[in-house]
């Protein structure tokens, strides 16, 4: 048999895997300011967590679970998404009890078993932030101004980016506006899909979402919500937006962006970013969710936040042409002359390491020859020799690479030599 990673996995290899640690610093660096802090939660749950988090009518929880009994006969699932989890471990902790706030942030894989596609992955991995306690419509600005300082940081133009905006009402006028929606879907059943006739009992507003063209047709003439908005969700809704252009920030509304969970209410947001990316254009999306803190058994609490994919993410910075920072190169090579000196060689490059100095030393027994070759594939600015000869002299012999001279230094002064060097490039 041949082995490989599965269906909709990748291996990240090494510059994937610093371009990921590389977003995760420049996310922690930025949320900081925001206030905002790290939290770990399991990657799996309780299955109940997502099926009632996420709503047992939506794509994720229907289809796209990764869910096992485990061994105690118990339903686990793989989390397919951060919110559910974070507010379930708000609630578990009492992190918004006595009407505390928390400002969190999150970042690590996610499963769903979707049809890989570009940008579309079964395990993908996701930075998210969530703000729970706070009801202001400045936190909602807050929420987004941060998301686009995190991918204008990463070198994303903000020309390549398209900010979608929607309010998606709550309790006190989505249910009537849905009842309105499956009416219409029920009127114009002959033009809709399978998908979107069942939808019409189950989940009627996800019928906006449908790529279908004659179901796409339709719903271009459905009623929308931003109609039917209450007085309270109109005002809050006009409020983001007033911050949001207090803050210069340019965002276009979307009346039929529905997003895929359950939980959301109130402001919903996506960012698209076509260069580089096909059909799954999401690079990050989030939304209100008041009522998910109720849906665990806790108290009303008001909560909203965000999740970027770092795939999608990746593929618009390369669009952008955005260097990532690599692998950092060796600059040292310290060589091997012979046993005599070998425990010199060894504590050198040690020292040198210890002093932060990327070096490295042969451990497949080449010869010189070969050594200085391996230094020069590797890039290494100075080679340094400690032979039998420098050896009784207390001494090393420095070989810079390119300028292709050599000078002897004494080994005490060894590693602040090579450090200055290094700095005067
Ligand atoms: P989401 O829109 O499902 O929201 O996912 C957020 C982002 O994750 C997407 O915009 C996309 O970039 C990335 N993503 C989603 N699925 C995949 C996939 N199969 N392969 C690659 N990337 C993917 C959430 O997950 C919510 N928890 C966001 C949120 C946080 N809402 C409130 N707080």
């Amino acid at each position: 048999m041949e082995y490989h990673a599965p269906k909709g996995t990748v291996d990240m290899l090494s510059d994937t895997a610093y371009a990921w640690e590389h977003l995760q610093r420049v996310a922690a660096e930025i949320f900081a300011a925001y206030g905002y802090q790290p939290i770990y939660t399991p990657i799996f749950e309780h299955t109940e967590v997502f099926e009632r988090g996420i709503g047992e009518a939506t794509d994720v929880v229907g289809k796209e679970m990764y869910t096992f009994a485990d061994k105690g006969g118990r339903s686990i699932t793989l989390r397919p998404e951060g919110t559910a989890s974070v507010v379930r471990s708000a609630l578990e902790h009492s992190l918004t009890a006595n009407g505390q706030s928390a400002k969190l942030y999150y970042a690590g894989p996610m499963f769903r078993y979707e049809r890989p596609q570009k940008g579309r992955m079964r395990q993908f991995w996701q930075i998210g932030a969530e703000a729970l306690g706070m009801q202001d419509p400045s936190i909602d600005a807050e929420v987004i101004v941060m998301l686009m300082a995190f991918f204008e940081a990463v070198g994303i133009p903000r020309q390549n980016m398209r900010l979608l905006l929607n309010s998606m009402g709550e309790d006190s006028c989505r249910p009537k506006y849905r009842e309105k929606v499956a009416g219409y879907l029920r009127t114009h059943a002959d033009a809709l899909c399978g998908g979107c006739v069942r939808r019409a009992d189950t989940n009627p507003l996800r019928a906006f979402d449908c790529k279908t063209p004659s179901c796409k047709e339709v719903m271009a003439a459905a009623p929308l919500l931003r109609d039917e908005l209450c007085d309270e969700c109109a005002t809050h809704y006009r409020a983001v937006k007033g911050h949001l252009d207090g803050q210069g920030i340019l965002y276009e509304e979307d009346a039929t962006l529905v997003r895929g969970l359950d939980y959301y209410t109130r402001t919903v947001f996506e960012v698209q970013a076509d260069a580089g990316l096909g059909s799954q254009n999401a690079i990050g999306g989030g939304g209100r969710y008041d009522g998910l803190m109720e849906v665990f058994g806790g108290q009303p609490t008001p909560g909203l936040g965000f999740a970027l994919g770092f795939e999608r993410t990746l593929l618009a910075m390369a669009a952008a042409g955005v260097e990532v920072p690599g692998t950092p190169a060796v600059r040292v090579y310290v060589a091997r002359v012979d046993a005599s000196t070998d425990p010199e060689a060894f504590r050198l490059v040690s020292d040198l390491r210890r002093a932060r100095i990327p070096a490295e030393m042969d451990h497949k027994g080449r010869s010189l020859k070969a050594q200085f070759r391996q230094a020069d594939r590797l890039g290494a600015n100075l080679v340094v020799v400690v032979g039998p000869d420098e050896s009784a002299a207390g001494e090393a012999t420095v070989r810079d690479m390119s300028a292709k001279t050599e000078e002897r230094v004494a080994l005490p002064r060894l590693v602040a030599a090579i450090a200055e060097r290094l700095r005067q490039g």
